[in-house]
This record gives C-alpha cells, structure tokens and sequence, in this order.
C-alpha cells in the first residue's frame, strides 16, 4: 500500500491566495453586476515593455527556422542571460559575483520552494512573521517542523521572527540560533526595507553562527531610498553565508511568462562541500530550463531600451504606491511601506480581524486585498493593498475604501 507525505497533512488550508481566489470567485459569480478591483495578489497588469516584446518576436521567428532554433536550454540558463545579470545587477553595484554563480530558473516562487532541498530536513528554520507563505510552508512539507498549532498558528520547530510596528517591521536576531534564515527585502508583505547596516549585521551574524541566508530581493527594482541595498552582496562577507533568490515578475512583468534566478556563490560551503555544487545538481536532474524565448526576453530586459522602459514601468506602480499610502494615511488609516516596494501595509480599521476586515471590503467596496493573517500571526489586525494594479483602478478602489 503506498503511502503519503504526511507533512502535507500538518498544512492547515489551502495556500494563501488560492483561498483568496476562491472567495473572490463565488462572490463575483453571486454578483455579476459589480465591478471588483483586485489589489490582492502581487500580480502585475501593465503590458510587456517594447523592448521586450520585440525580442520575444525576434526569438519566435528564430525558433521557427532550422538554422536557429533551440531545443534544450543548457542546464543552468544562456550565457548571453547570465552575463548580463551579473554585469548589470551585480558588477555595476560592485558585487563580487560571476555569471557561473548565476541559476536561470522558472521564477523566484519555485525556487525560494525548491531551494530547501539541497539542506538537511534538521536544519532548523527562521522566518519573518508575518511572511511569504511558501517558505513556511515548503519547509513543513519537508518535514522540517512539527505539527501547527491552532492557538499559536504557528509550526512548532520554526522560529518566527516578529515583525511588528514597534521594530518598523524589521526582524530581530531570534534568542534561538537557526540554520537557515529567510529574509525578503523590500518585504513582501509590509513593504518595509533593511537599511545596507542592518543587512551587514545578518551577514555577520550567519557567518559567526554557520547559518545560511536566503536571501529574497524579487522587488528590489522598487528600492527609492539610497541606503537601502538592492543586493545582499552588497554586503562583506556575504559570499560565504548567502543565497539570493530574484525575479523578473515584479521588474519587468514577467509574472505570466515565468522566469528568475538564483545566485549561489562558489565559497558558500559546509566543510568541502560547496552549495553552488548541490544546486547545480538539482537543477540539472529536475529542470530542463526556462525557454529560449523568455530567456531572450529575459535579456532585453537588460537592454538600454529595456531598462529605460521598465524604469518607467516601475514609476508608474510606484505612483499608485504613493497614492494609495496619501489617500488611505488622509483617511485616517495607520498605513506603512509603499516607498522602496510596491506593497502597502495598514493596520484595520476599529481592531477588526483581517478576514473580517477582507470581507467587508469586498462586499461593501469591492475591492481585494490580501489579509494580513495569512502571512503569519503577527500579521493579525493587518491588511497589505498591491500597487500593482491599472493607475484608473487604484485611485478608484482608494475612492471606495475612503467612502466607507
Ligand atoms: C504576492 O502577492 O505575495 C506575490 O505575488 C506572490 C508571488 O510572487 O508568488
């Protein structure tokens, strides 16, 4: 008789935004005549920049003519892609890191899941809280804690870092030393940055504990702030203890198309064995690479062009950044992030929880958001609104909300 993971067993519910997805759903279907604005889910809605909608043609044309085409990608990404991450994110900050340290991969959520694999199911674990799900909950089904607790809504085995108002959403060093920290700056979900100082002290603090940091800069494209680091290689000390994971969804609009990487440095290591090795290993057995196509994309994206365009991309989601922070702080809202991130973090209104506070929002304004709960118990009494959305329907769903 075969038998199951039963750490999937310990996960309470669905994964946080299918749940959201399915409330959205049935009440659409009970009210067809409203018109719903979703800044819920972090997904981008402005078309692909020229740039990189010309490079998608030139590559599609290229993939129908034998003399060009592509089957296979190699392994661990193009060349032509890898080199320009490395010029272009990390040299020209002065990061010491090479285009072989470089994984292309399918997006940042597939890796920030699979990137634990390469650990011992011992290791114990440290996440912000509130957090994006899928660190937590790809560590549980690894078996790395124990059972959740319903009081607590928390996994035992796991330290969870408080990131709350009193420390400006910043986590602390935990009393309990881990083997592996998962830090995302800018944060998703509460839009708060770690100053270029901050960051050091977690890099010193893992190199002297032997701890590994993932390291998740998928919206560093939206750092406004100068002492805020785009990169933890930004950091001394940085390639013996960390991992950066990055996107192109939030960047570039890549959400639909599917790509990022994650840099692994040669000199990280547990004794001879060097992680880059173990990582090379995964990718090349279960991954056969991102297409051709994307990953021509993926380069245009560094292109002159590519890089003016998106600049101005991100200036647009950065304006409804700004409007939704003035419009919810003029309303009375205690409202934060929105400066170096495209997520605004708001306390409820009169101590509601933030299912209810959802709810009611849905039903009284139709507008979506994402309760701050489903990212940790310290998002409790928090709601995060995405600047993501079409700049008419951003400043129609802040009309709304001010009209409650
Ligand atoms: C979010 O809304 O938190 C993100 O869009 C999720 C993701 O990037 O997978």
């Amino acid at each position: 008789m075969f038998k199951i993971n039963e750490n999937y067993l310990k996960l309470p519910g669905s994964y946080l935004f299918s749940d959201i997805g399915r409330k959205v759903n049935a009440y659409a279907a009970e009210n067809p005549d409203k018109k719903i604005i979703r800044l819920g889910i972090g997904d981008v809605t402005q078309p692909l920049a020229p740039a990189i909608i010309n490079a998608l043609h030139d590559a599609v044309e290229e993939m129908g003519n034998a003399a060009y085409f592509h089957g296979y990608a190699p392994d661990l990404g193009y060349e032509f892609l890898r080199n320009a991450i490395a010029d272009i994110d990390y040299k020209n900050r002065g990061c010491d890191i090479s285009a072989d340290e470089i994984f292309i991969s399918d997006g940042a959520k597939s890796d920030s899941g699979n990137i634990q694999e390469i650990f011992s199911s011992d290791n114990k674990i440290a996440v912000c809280d509130p957090v994006y799900p899928v660190y937590v909950d790809t560590n549980v089904m690894a078996g790395r804690t124990g059972a959740y607790d319903t009081a607590s809504e928390t996994f035992q085995g796991m330290i969870y870092m408080p990131c709350t108002a009193d420390n400006n959403f910043a986590p602390e060093i935990p009393r309990e030393t881990p083997d592996i920290i998962y830090l995302c700056f800018p944060n998703n979900p509460t839009g708060a940055a770690i100053t270029k100082r901050n960051l050091q002290d977690w890099v010193d603090y893992a190199n002297q504990a032997g701890a590994v940091i993932i390291y998740d800069a998928a919206y560093e494209a939206y750092i406004s702030e100068t002492d805020i680091p785009h990169s933890i290689y930004e950091c001394e000390g940085s390639r013996t203890c960390a991992i950066e994971l990055r996107s192109f969804s939030k960047n570039a609009g890549f959400t639909g198309l599917r790509l990022g990487f994650t840099v692994v440095p040669r000199e990280l290591k547990t004794g001879d064995v060097s992680l880059h090795s173990l990582w090379a290993r995964r990718h090349g057995t279960k991954y056969n690479g991102a297409p051709y196509i994307v990953q021509r994309a993926g380069e245009a994206v560094y292109s002159d062009k590519g890089r003016q365009q998106l600049k101005g991309q991100v200036a647009y989601y950065m304006n409804n950044a700004s409007y939704i922070y003035e419009g919810l702080k003029s309303a009375g809202y205690t409202v934060s992030g929105g400066v170096n991130a495209p997520y605004i973090w708001l306390k409820t209104p009169k101590g509601m929880t933030s299912w209810d506070f959802f709810d009611h929002l849905l039903h009284t304004a139709n507008v979506v958001g994402t309760p701050g709960s489903g990212f940790g118990p310290n998002g409790e009494g928090y709601f995060r609104l995405t600047a993501f959305g079409s700049y008419e329907n951003t400043v129609e769903a802040v009309d709304r909300i001010k009209a409650l």
